[in-house]
């Protein structure tokens, strides 16, 4: 049998996942959300909805994948569908980043799964490496470039001269940039993203003590041509430090050498090193941002979400109590 899942959102991300979609033989979107359903044509009529709780009320639909950007939205779907004991996999890095360890908790309490690895270095598989392949490592720290648009952004004012405001219009284009791209040049995107990163590395302890960012914003011609005479790259680098029981995230454009990895880290790509006290040094990189790479993190987490309808195994489980 099929497993029938519903999908919240048809923007960019969206539609990746509904096209990634229909090549699964065993998985079946029964349901798509939007919130003008006129306006989405090329799917069919008995798919779409304007009406989000009339998915999440339905006992055949165990798993919602969700891409919007309204976070106090997404949030309210995610509570709702952890605490029925469903399955909510999400690309909502800043729900994610605000609501972290409330979700948790309702997924320990219900016996409901809630996934994000499309929240962080889009098709990198950077969370699952963190919490299952390097489970019993000391995380000592963790570097990177984890926002395509601003790496596409310097990519392109460093190798075709392009001013800022045609780069960051050319990264909208492409669909890396978030609806309002303040997030991105800002360095908001960076800071969620870092916040994701620093609790899949360590946890709820110790605690974030320290968090500087700044974005992208001042970055002239003048800075990117300056550096690439003397032959380095502006990149914007999140820094997540674990020292003396504290982490400190620090994310700011970052002056780098050809000998440092995250200098060939160019365009949309992400780069992500992660530093194990016994592992060494671990460089992932990959696609972070765009419609397909995000949405293949959406659809590794639908695999890798338990088969079994968990909220049948909580009635099970408190039928027999
Ligand atoms: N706007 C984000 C970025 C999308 O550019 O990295 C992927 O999270």
């Amino acid at each position: 049998m099929k497993q029938r899942i519903a999908i919240i959102g048809h923007g960019t991300v969206g539609k990746a996942l509904y096209a990634q979609l229909q090549n699964l033989p065993n998985i079946e979107v029964v349901k798509v959300a939007v919130k003008h359903p006129a306006k989405h044509r090329e799917l069919s009529r008995n798919i779409l909805t304007d009406d989000v709780n009339s998915i999440l009320d339905r006992v055949d639909i165990q798993v919602i994948l969700e891409a919007i950007d309204d976070t106090d939205a997404a949030f309210a779907y995610a509570k709702k569908t952890l605490s029925e004991g469903k399955t909510y996999i999400t690309a909502s890095k800043k729900m994610v980043a605000a609501s972290i360890s409330a979700l948790h908790e309702m997924e320990a309490r219900f016996g409901g799964r809630l996934l994000y690895e499309a929240a962080v270095g889009g098709a990198i598989p950077v969370l699952r490496t963190l919490r299952e392949h390097l489970a019993g490592e000391e995380i000592i720290r963790i570097r990177g470039i984890v926002n395509g648009t601003c790496n596409y952004i310097l990519t392109r004012m460093g190798e075709d001269d392009l001013p800022f405001a045609k780069a960051l219009a050319e990264a909208q284009q492409r669909g890396f940039a978030e609806s309002d791209p303040t997030s991105d040049i800002d360095g908001w995107d960076s800071y969620y993203k870092s916040i994701i990163l620093a609790r899949a590395a360590f946890g709820d302890k110790p605690e974030i003590s320290k968090v500087k960012w700044h974005g992208i914003r001042e970055v002239g011609l003048a800075d990117v041509h300056a550096a690439a005479k003397v032959n380095e790259k502006i990149k914007l680098v999140a820094d997540i430090k674990h020292t003396n029981q504290r982490v400190s995230i620090d994310i700011r454009p970052t002056l780098l050498g050809s000998a440092d990895p995250l200098y060939h880290i160019d365009r949309e790509l992400n780069g992500i090193i992660i530093e194990g006290r016994y592992a060494g040094q671990l460089l992932l990189q990959g696609s972070g941002a765009g419609g397909n790479a995000t949405a293949s993190a959406m659809v590794g987490d639908l695999y890798n979400a338990p088969k079994a309808p968990q909220s049948i195994v909580r009635k099970l489980l408190l039928s027999v109590n």
